[in-house]
């Protein structure tokens, strides 16, 4: 029930009706008694720049942010934590004492997911893409300890502008750039691979996968961070190879769980974030 005394949080984006937050949000103040509404707000781009003033006015304690408005709320936050700073991408608003600070959950969000299935010390990684989850979880990964960075790309132009950044950010200096093409001439020497393209979300989930699986194997751990379908091409083809697979739903929930956190100071489990996510993905 909601009374005069219920918290609101929500997700801004456009567009929102199709967001996965809500359902795993909700369930979670559920489950935990707490007297909290998260809501899905449509934000137009153009009136992006009344949000923050306007969640102020309305006492909202917390705002996740999606697509488009990932990088152009920036200059409405009071602060911006410093991962965020660097990555160049707000996931996550917290209001507190009148002032918005944001923060990107996302990159942790997949390197827990990871870390799940297996260390990141030491590790050779190839990421494909080079777009905007690609920074959040190279960012992210550059403080693990990890030994070498491939970035797998289309645009070669796009990949370097990501690795200059990256290079210029951190003191970490062995991160390469490969053809998307070319991926076979290193999967060898490779233990973990991302994808952060799109190729294979629904409804296009028939398509062949962004990279040539056959010299996968079981030396493999191999995440997508596509949720929908649960299982992509990629995963399943890896999968086939013997490798270690981890889908997108967790990426999802773990970048959710920590802004919950920010949001509320307390940690709900994985299970209240997965049960409503699961059912809304498998319809
Ligand atoms: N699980 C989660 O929590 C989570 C969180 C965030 C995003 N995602 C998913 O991650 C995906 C990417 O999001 P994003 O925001 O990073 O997108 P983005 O900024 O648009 O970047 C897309 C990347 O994919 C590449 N790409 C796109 N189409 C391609 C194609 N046909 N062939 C080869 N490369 C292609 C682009 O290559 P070029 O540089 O060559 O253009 C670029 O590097 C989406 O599917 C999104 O749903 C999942």
């Amino acid at each position: 029930m909601i009374t005069g005394k219920t918290l609101i949080t929500g997700v801004i984006g456009h567009p929102i009706e199709h967001s996965f937050s809500p359902p795993m949000h909700n369930n979670a103040y559920k489950l935990m008694n707490m007297d909290y509404k998260y809501v899905p707000f449509h934000v137009e781009v153009e009136n992006l720049k009344h949000v923050i003033t306007s969640a102020k006015t309305l006492n909202i304690k917390g705002l996740n942010v999606t697509i488009p408005h990932k990088t152009t709320i920036i200059p409405y936050l009071d602060e911006i934590d410093e991962t965020a700073e660097k990555i160049g991408a707000v996931n996550t608003i917290n209001f507190k004492d009148g002032i918005a600070k944001g923060y990107n959950t996302d990159g942790i969000g997949a390197i827990v997911s990871i870390e799940k299935y297996t260390s990141l010390k030491d590790k050779n990684i190839m990421i494909i893409g080079a777009g905007g989850a690609s920074k959040a979880i190279t960012f992210t990964l550059l403080n693990k300890n990890i030994n070498q960075l491939i970035v797998a790309n289309r645009s070669k132009d796009n990949a370097q502008k990501l690795i200059t950044n990256l290079k210029n950010q951190t003191n970490f200096e062995n991160i390469d750039f490969i053809n998307i093409k070319k991926t076979d001439n290193v999967i060898d020497d490779v233990d973990i691979i991302i994808n952060t393209t799109p190729i294979g979300m629904y409804p296009k989930d028939e398509v062949a996968p962004p990279i040539k699986t056959d010299k996968i194997s079981s030396k493999h751990t191999v995440m997508d961070i596509i949720y929908n379908p649960l299982e992509t091409q990629l995963l399943k083809q890896s999968k086939k190879q013997g490798a270690t697979t981890i889908p997108g739903t967790h990426m999802l929930i773990n970048q959710g769980i920590k802004a919950f956190k920010i949001f509320t100071g307390k940690t709900p489990s994985y299970e209240s974030f997965e049960k409503p996510l699961l059912k809304h993905l498998q319809g």
